[in-house]
């Protein structure tokens, strides 16, 4: 089949390398960017007078049959047309004759691809912003409900203070409000326009790429024609950005791992989010939060994978850049699919507070405010620390937890105990007198509820 740059060729693309070669398999997802950054580019061309405004409004109008075609599932890419630019050039000269051949006119593959992804990042970012608050509301939705909810703080996975189960779930908003702060910023890099630098060095016709630039609403354009071309930072970005989010992802999953086990009952998995086994009849799995889990690998995996095709790369442009879309589209798509998954998962759970709040009376997670008690009492910290540690040995020893010991007992650790230690020791006074900025008492718990409540208003 003849090659749009067959001019130079005397022979027949081997099909081994055609297939080898080709990314329409995958690229054909930038179509309707393709098309898009198309039909500014040829607006801009016939603005400059570089082509006559009558060729640019028939290629305009030849795109646009395309893309009625596109929507219609009605387009055939052919991988002998190699990448979804040379396939889209190839069917608008079909649909329009030779003159769409001027289409190509002071532009490159090289500029457009990376347009191309530019578009698309944009668009995906906007989007991904959108279903990432949607996580955030599920999580102040479930906190609301659940200020005085009390459970375990761990340290080391190993009881350290009792915790309010919102002031827990608030944890991870704030971690998505970076990650959201983290997309939006990167808006600004994505914001670029690489179009009008040709194949790396500029080109000789007289174009205006400030129009194309306000055609398509990107803020600038690349200074650089070297780096327009070569620059895949905007990608890198993306999917560092996406690597801290689905590492967040997976640590909030673990947790739905963990406190949906038999063994902590603190959560349960609505039905509708979990599967069951083929063999145990009694199985109901958390497959959604350990896929969630799991699919954090792949999406490292594309971050690596893209800074090492970059790593050793001259300027300007190299065919290995082709390979920096895939990871791309599957970093988008695992986290839209993870997103749109997790903010139901997380409002349909049932918070077993009855098991929460008895995980809190059978631990010595009360053992650092009877140390404060002390302290408060004047005995410096470090030796009140020494003293509970002691008490703590001994009510193991005994059997017992730290609030079912008698006033003799205590008192013969110190003399400073009096009968009021007992409402130290409470979880709720526990944790409602954690009162400090940020602290887990229901009264900064609530201050926090209304921060996060108007990000999520003011975005
Ligand atoms: N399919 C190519 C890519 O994705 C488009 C740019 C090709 N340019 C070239 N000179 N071969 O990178």
């Amino acid at each position: 089949m003849a090659k749009l740059w067959g001019g130079r060729f005397t022979k027949e693309t081997n099909k081994l390398v055609d297939t080898f070669t080709a990314s329409i398999s995958f690229d054909q997802k930038l179509a309707k960017e393709d098309i898009q950054g198309s039909l500014a580019h040829v607006q801009m061309l016939g603005e400059c007078n570089i082509i006559t405004t009558e060729e640019a409004e028939k290629i305009q109008s030849g795109l646009y049959a395309i893309l009625d075609k596109l929507n219609k599932g009605e387009v055939e890419f052919q991988v002998e047309h190699e990448d979804v630019h040379m396939n889209i050039e190839k069917l608008l000269i079909d649909e329009i004759g030779p003159v769409g051949g001027k289409l190509h006119t002071g532009r490159s593959r090289n500029d457009q691809v990376a347009t191309d992804m530019h578009l698309y990042l944009r668009t995906k970012t906007g989007e991904l912003i959108k279903l990432l608050e949607k996580v955030q509301a599920a999580l102040v939705s479930q906190s609301k409900e659940n200020i005085e909810t009390i459970l375990p703080g761990y340290t080391h996975l190993q009881r350290a203070q009792p915790v309010s189960f919102a002031h827990h779930l608030l944890a991870y908003f704030w971690m998505f409000e970076r990650d959201k702060e983290r997309l939006q910023d990167s808006l600004k890099r994505i914001n670029v326009l690489p179009l009008g630098a040709g194949a790396l060095a500029g080109t000789t016709f007289p174009i205006n790429r400030d129009r194309v630039a306000e055609l398509l609403d990107f803020d600038s354009v690349y200074p650089n024609s070297m780096d327009a071309v070569s620059d895949r930072d905007f990608i890198l970005e993306f999917l560092s950005i996406a690597s801290i989010l689905m590492m967040h992802i997976s640590r909030l999953s673990e947790e739905m791992v963990i406190w949906s086990s038999q063994e902590f009952q603190f959560i349960e998995l609505d039905d509708a989010f979990c599967t069951g086994s083929s063999i145990m009849p009694q199985k109901k799995n958390p497959d959604v939060p350990e896929l969630l889990r799991g699919k954090t690998g792949r999406v490292f995996g594309d971050l690596i994978g893209l800074l090492t095709v970059l790593k050793g790369l001259p300027l300007a442009y190299n065919k290995d850049l082709q390979e920096d879309k895939e990871g791309m589209f599957d970093t988008v798509e695992t986290l839209e699919g993870s997103l749109n998954l997790l903010a139901p998962l997380l409002e349909t759970m049932t918070v077993n507070t009855g098991k929460m709040r008895k995980a809190v009376t059978q631990d010595y997670s009360n053992a650092t405010d009877i140390a404060d008690y002390l302290a408060a009492k004047g005995l410096p910290f470090r030796q009140a620390h020494e003293v509970i540690g002691k008490i703590v040995i001994y009510a193991i020893q005994k059997g017992k937890y730290l609030l079912d010991l008698e006033m003799d007992e205590y008192q013969s650790f110190s003399p400073l105990f009096e009968e009021d230690v007992y409402d130290y020791l409470t979880p709720e006074h526990v944790v409602g007198a954690r009162k400090s900025k940020g602290g887990t008492s229901a009264e900064q718990v609530k201050q926090q509820l209304k921060l996060a409540e108007n990000k999520l208003v003011n975005e």
